[in-house]
């Protein structure tokens, strides 16, 4: 784990108010593995004191690259900066998903969830992503998804059927699995709903789940306690145990998790 201020190398808008902006570290990016974040903090000072956790999109020799979407002061802050300028980073952090080589992944991602996906897809062998948006004008990384969907790796919907098919992407998700058989293990990152339908439809199929959770998080590092999530551990005495999301996770299997 790594603090240190780095130099923006480019932070373009994806889409309104969801930016992806790259950097270059050979520490950061040597020490990161798929599914872990990065802590950010952009303004000097005791300018946006807390700073922001965001899945680390890709790593490609010393290219670390994030997507983010503006939703407070310090987000809105860095989406101002320009190539040049730095700003801190603490990690990488937290752990990852496992490296699937011999299985085929299936990967669920919503709306911003696809966050973590670039680098799984870039460097695990045999995969396909199912991804799922509200409305077309939400779609974030559209040239490389739109690639792998001529290529038959990805498969988009959408809830209004403005790109992709109509529905909902677990409902995708479990139409592959119906068809192709359920030796696959599924990686997922996306809006809770749709976790704990992945979660669901795993445990439904006797899968292989894990699930990348978002929580609220104030240190980043398992200090504050501010991003506990209750998960089944049959050895306590009531079945399960709080688990920080930060340092414990992000990452955990679907059959763990109790979804309150
Ligand atoms: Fe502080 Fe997880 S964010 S313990």
């Amino acid at each position: 784990m790594f603090l240190k201020d780095v130099i923006i190398e480019a932070n373009r808008e994806l889409k309104p108010g969801n930016f992806l902006l790259s950097f270059r570290d050979s520490e950061i990016a040597g020490e990161s593995k798929i599914g872990q974040f990065l802590e950010l903090k952009a303004g000097s000072g005791n300018e946006n004191l807390l700073r922001k956790p965001i899945s680390i999109n890709d790593v490609d020799g010393d290219l670390v690259t994030i997507i983010y979407r503006v939703v407070g002061k310090g987000t809105d802050r860095l989406s101002q900066y320009k190539k040049g300028d730095t700003f801190s980073v603490l990690g990488p952090l937290g752990n990852s998903f496992p490296v699937i080589k011999d299985k085929e992944v299936l990967i669920v991602a919503g709306g911003i969830g696809c966050g973590p996906f670039s680098y799984v897809m870039r460097t695990l062998p045999n995969w396909k992503i199912f991804y799922g948006m509200k409305d077309a004008c939400e779609f974030l990384l559209e040239d490389e998804l739109k690639a792998h969907e001529k290529s038959g790796k990805a498969f988009i919907t959408t809830d209004n059927g403005s790109y992709g098919d109509k529905g909902f992407v677990t409902q995708k998700l479990e139409n592959y699995i119906k068809e192709n058989g359920t030796d696959k293990v599924i990686f997922a990152c996306g809006p809770e709903v749709m976790m704990k339908a992945v979660g669901n439809i795993a445990i439904k199929y006797s899968m292989e789940a894990y699930l990348s959770l978002e929580e609220y998080m104030g240190c980043g590092i398992g200090a504050c306690v501010g991003c506990v999530k209750k998960i089944k551990n049959p050895s306590k005495k009531d079945g399960w145990e709080y688990k920080k999301v930060c340092k414990d996770g992000p990452i955990f299997r679907a059959d763990e998790v109790i979804w309150e």
